[in-house]
């Protein structure tokens, strides 16, 4: 259910869970995205006259209150994107709450505190979810990025409350389907990032529903050196060597195509302008570390994206923080950019890095869809349940 089966709801308490877990330096908000990603749901809340009070968690404060992790520091953000009043209420709970919410007239916006203040909320505690439901009527849920946590206000208050998914959580749904649900065939995705320790679940998964799946990053050296080749100093998870090669062998059996760097660009010191060169990815030399994949293996990902219907990224394929070592990750996601302009690719991406890494090549916008989720977005391409929409799906 969506907002489109909102209506007449003047006048009514609608509690919005939102993810306001943005970053901050020095008071101020740095990247206001995850806030402009949930303006739509609640200006129309609003606009319809609705009561919105707006659940979010911010930081990990481990159930207690802590002065640097109050969501009233975020509020001045919000009101300024929103351009309305946000009226703001030190506890999600209890009198503070009651009393911000008695005084609100239809169509005010109020946020409540960080819910992660009550121990309650990571453990889901039913005592927890029955305070915050005496807020509202009706839950919203509008934090894709928070609904792999099955917490009382991502998913137990949708067991209370009549739960309705907001606008964002509706697009990320419907491009994720269109991502791996039911995607247009050939299927790649591009994993990269450093380690595959954190990523082993992910291309298990990847490898049973992709056409093909190009390995880069930091991570394709566990992959090259399971394969018996030298990769010098550079970032390499030599106890994972039978993982890699399991992979591989799945990949054989399902079908799908592993793409891994054929040459790279390597450096002895990693940092900005280092002296750098192109090698073989098998002329690795001992003292060096290949910090970004080659232009042999941009063109070999190129062709693939070529060839693709679909696109799936998460993470980068090189050190794209430090030039020069972005231009892998930088060129590839121009041309899966450009193939998406012309209506040709869907493409979709998600997790931290990788949006860091595509505003960086200046495309983010270019792109079908770019999820603005770190954890939930990782395990949605593992393939694993996640509470805070699975509750929502089941709504009648
Ligand atoms: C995120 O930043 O990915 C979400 O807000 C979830 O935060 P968490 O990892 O602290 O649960």
């Amino acid at each position: 259910k969506t907002l489109d089966d909102l209506t007449d709801i003047a006048g009514k308490r609608v509690l919005v869970r939102v993810d306001l877990n943005v970053p901050v330096k020095d008071g101020q908000v740095t990247d206001t995205t995850r806030i402009e990603r949930v303006a739509p749901t609640i200006l129309e809340l609003s606009e319809k006259g609705a009561k919105v009070i707006l659940l979010a968690h911010f930081g990990r404060p481990k159930g207690e209150p802590v002065a640097d992790m109050s969501l009233k520091a975020i509020a001045p953000a919000v009101e300024e994107i929103l351009d309305q009043r946000v009226h703001f209420a030190a506890d999600c709970i209890g009198d503070k709450a009651a009393n911000a919410i008695a005084d609100m007239n239809d169509g005010d916006v109020l946020l409540l505190e960080n819910t992660r203040f009550h121990e309650g909320e990571e453990k889901n505690d039913p005592a927890l979810v029955t305070a915050l439901a005496a807020n509202g009527d009706i839950y919203v849920n509008d934090a894709f990025s928070a609904a792999h946590r099955a917490h009382a206000s991502t998913e137990g208050l949708a067991q209370h409350l009549p739960a309705y998914a907001g606008r964002t959580m509706q697009a990320e749904l419907e491009a994720l389907e269109k991502g791996l649900g039911n995607p247009k065939r050939p299927v790649v995705a591009i994993v990269g990032g450093a380690k595959v320790s954190t990523k082993i679940d992910l291309l298990q998964n990847l490898v049973k529903k992709v056409d093909a799946l190009v390995i880069g990053g930091g991570m394709a050296n566990t992959f090259l050196a399971a394969q018996g080749i030298d990769v010098g100093k550079s970032l390499c998870e030599h106890d994972l060597a039978e993982t890699a090669k399991s992979i591989i062998a799945a990949a054989e059996v399902a079908g799908c195509a592993i793409v891994l760097p054929e040459d790279g660009v390597i450096a002895r010191e990693f940092k900005a302008g280092a002296d750098n060169e192109v090698v073989d990815i098998k002329a690795i030399p001992a003292d060096a570390m290949v910090l970004d994949v080659g232009p042999k293996s941009v063109a070999a990902i190129n062709d693939w994206i070529s060839r693709a219907e679909t696109l799936v990224w998460n993470g980068p394929l090189g050190a794209f923080e430090i030039a020069p070592f972005d231009r892998a990750t930088v060129a590839a996601a121009k041309h899966a950019a450009a193939r998406t302009r012309t209506g040709s690719l869907v493409s979709v991406a998600g997790g931290g890095d990788t949006v860091a890494a595509l505003n960086h090549a200046e495309v983010a916008d270019d792109f079908t869809y770019v999820s603005t989720a770190g954890g939930a977005f990782l395990e949605w391409m593992e393939g694993k349940p996640l509470p805070g929409v699975d509750i929502l799906r089941q709504q009648k």
